[in-house]
């Protein structure tokens, strides 16, 4: 008899393992299968085990549900309890006429059954389906798995992009302003940080990170001789230098995936007493991280030198914190900062003490 070959499973020959004791059934099956995969035999379930604990690797198992020794049944339900042979597709073969017993095969695993005397037709066709269904099964299991990966690798390679564009930008400001060198990334590393010991959850840990990164970006509009103009400023010159915090929200306007990074620039001079700018907000109507930026942003800018004055000692900035904390600073925020600023001291004392010891 001429059988169409109608194999769409993939380019490499399948093996297939008949579990029976008859020998003509093996031979049979075996005869009428050799063109559609490699046929290996054994004669009893006990070998269908040694042989599927061998490792190779197998695409179907034809089992007999009669058999000596270990029948089809139980055969079935131990190897369906081991991990590695649970998803082998297994197809009954059975002499009886009891539904019964299908039942108990369907239920403990079998995908389909071939009756015997067997239909070698059918018997093809059945092998066939199966094969095909557990090739493309396989291959859109391979397929989902790549595209995760490409997902995660992508959206790895995003986040960077980002991380680096942010950096990129940030650089930017504080090329302009000479006295402020590193401003934009203390600012950003000391709110993460306190953002931190507040138990924020990673990504609120990150997301102000960005914040303090940006926060000063409206200063890229402003003339580079205001900024960096030694001596007093004109109120004139103080109100261009003010609008640094509406230029930077209107610059991160566009960014929409991050809508915070342009909180952070809007708001980070407003005061807790509602006397800051732009909007004068107060108290806990200031976006949370622009509260917190704040007060890193004045730590920050009473430590470093400016056009017109040295940095502040550790102690005077330690006390300015204080004497503002509930009029310009939140003052839980506040609280927080200075409770980190007085560790700082004394690891710095210890680690004084130590060198002098
Ligand atoms: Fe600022």
């Amino acid at each position: 008899m001429e059988f169409k070959q109608a194999t769409l499973y993939g380019e490499k020959k399948p093996h297939i393992l008949v579990i029976d004791d008859d020998e003509v059934i093996r031979g049979l099956i075996k005869n009428n299968l050799n063109d559609l995969a490699h046929v290996d035999t054994v004669i009893s379930g006990e070998d269908g085990l040694s042989y599927l604990k061998s490792g190779r690797e197998t695409a179907l198992i034809l089992l007999d549900y009669l058999m000596h020794g270990m029948t089809g049944l139980e055969f079935l339900k131990h190897m369906k309890s081991m991990t590695a042979l649970e998803d082998i597709p297994v197809l009954m073969l059975t002499g009886e006429e009891d539904g019964s017993l299908e039942l108990q095969a369907l239920e403990a695993g079998a995908v389909d059954f071939i009756h015997k005397p067997v239909a070698v037709a059918v018997m093809r066709q059945r092998v066939l389906n199966i094969l095909n269904y557990t090739y493309l099964q396989h291959s859109l299991q391979d397929e989902v798995e790549r595209q995760t990966k490409l997902a995660d690798k992508r959206k790895e390679e995003a986040e960077q992009l980002f991380e680096e564009m942010i950096m990129a930008l940030a650089q930017a400001i504080d090329a302009k302003d000479h006295y402020t060198h590193g401003h934009s990334q203390r600012v950003a590393e000391y709110s993460a940080q306190l953002s931190y010991l507040l138990g924020d959850d990673p990504k609120q840990v990150r997301q102000i990170y960005y914040m303090g990164l940006l926060h000063d970006i409206g200063k890229i509009g402003i003339p580079v001789e205001i900024i960096n103009k030694p001596g007093n400023l004109t109120d004139e010159e103080y109100a261009i230098i003010k609008s640094h915090s509406v230029i930077g929200a209107e610059v991160l306007k566009p960014i929409r995936i991050s809508p915070e990074l342009m909180i952070g620039a809007r708001h980070h001079h407003e005061r807790f007493d509602g006397h800051g700018y732009p909007d004068k907000l107060s108290g806990n109507d200031i976006p949370r991280a622009a509260r917190i930026i704040a007060v890193v942003d004045a730590y920050d800018a009473m430590t470093s030198n400016r056009s017109y004055r040295k940095g502040l000692t550790t102690e005077k900035v330690y006390n300015e914190i204080a004497r503002n904390s509930g009029s310009q600073f939140d003052p839980e925020f506040a609280g927080i900062m200075l409770e980190y600023l007085r560790k700082e001291k004394d690891s710095i004392k210890e680690s004084v003490q130590e060198v002098n010891n």
